[in-house]
């Protein structure tokens, strides 16, 4: 089959456009707004950009029935920090719980029952649980085409000023991915988890 995203005429019950970009790495974002109250939400459009210095980057959308930006998005606009916490399958319930649309300034940690700890080098809080945390400053915000009148797409951008690794991630020196059981999503309401790896060298 061929479709065209403009035309929706993929002719399937559901846009299969995320089932194909798949696994998607979940970044657990972390934010406070300008009064200083905790945000935490997940985002799929995650990825890593560059590695030195190290940049990630999540896309957002506005809020379909409000037309406002997302609260993690306009937290970082207000502040110019976050941080992206890994996502694992032990805390795959949290996370999910932590995307309920709460009014802003709710806090989605005592809504899906995390305890906060605080960062190093930025103010808002990493989810205690996790092993991976990366504090992040603001770097740029790109606004993307959108199709749909009355909304819009984001891509946020963050330098990473501070990384946390749970030292029972480190194995021989190198991190063990796979004591992390890291969670990523796939199309429709689809997760997997990491759990096997296999390597391969590159060409010479
Ligand atoms: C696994 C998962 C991934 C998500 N990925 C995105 C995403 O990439 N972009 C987005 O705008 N919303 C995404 N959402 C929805 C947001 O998490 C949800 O709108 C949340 O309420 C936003 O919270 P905030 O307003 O506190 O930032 C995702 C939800 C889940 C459960």
């Amino acid at each position: 089959m061929f479709y065209q995203p403009a035309l929706r005429d993929h002719g399937l019950r559901h846009d299969p456009f995320k089932a194909l970009v798949a696994p998607r790495p979940i970044g657990w974002i972390s934010s406070l707004d300008a009064e200083g109250r905790a945000n935490l939400a997940p985002y799929s459009f995650y990825n890593a950009m560059a590695a030195d210095p190290p940049v990630v980057a999540f896309g957002t959308t506005m809020r379909p029935r409000e037309s406002v930006h997302k609260d993690s998005h306009a937290n970082i606009e207000a502040t110019g920090e976050f941080v992206v916490n890994l996502a694992t399958e032990a805390l795959r319930e949290q996370m999910n719980a932590s995307s309920a649309s709460l009014p802003a300034g709710a806090d989605e940690f005592a809504h899906a029952g995390l305890e906060t700890a605080p960062s190093r080098l930025v103010k808002p809080p990493r989810v205690a649980a996790s092993p991976v945390a990366l504090e992040c400053r603001h770097l740029t915000t790109v606004e993307l085409p959108c199709d749909t009148p009355g909304r819009a797409n984001y891509a946020v951008f963050g330098r990473v000023v501070g990384i946390h690794i749970d030292d029972a991630l480190v194995v021989d020196g190198r991190v063990d991915i796979l004591l992390s059981r890291p969670l990523a999503r796939l199309g429709y309401m689809d997760y997997t988890v990491v759990d096997n790896v296999f390597a391969m060298d590159r060409p010479g």
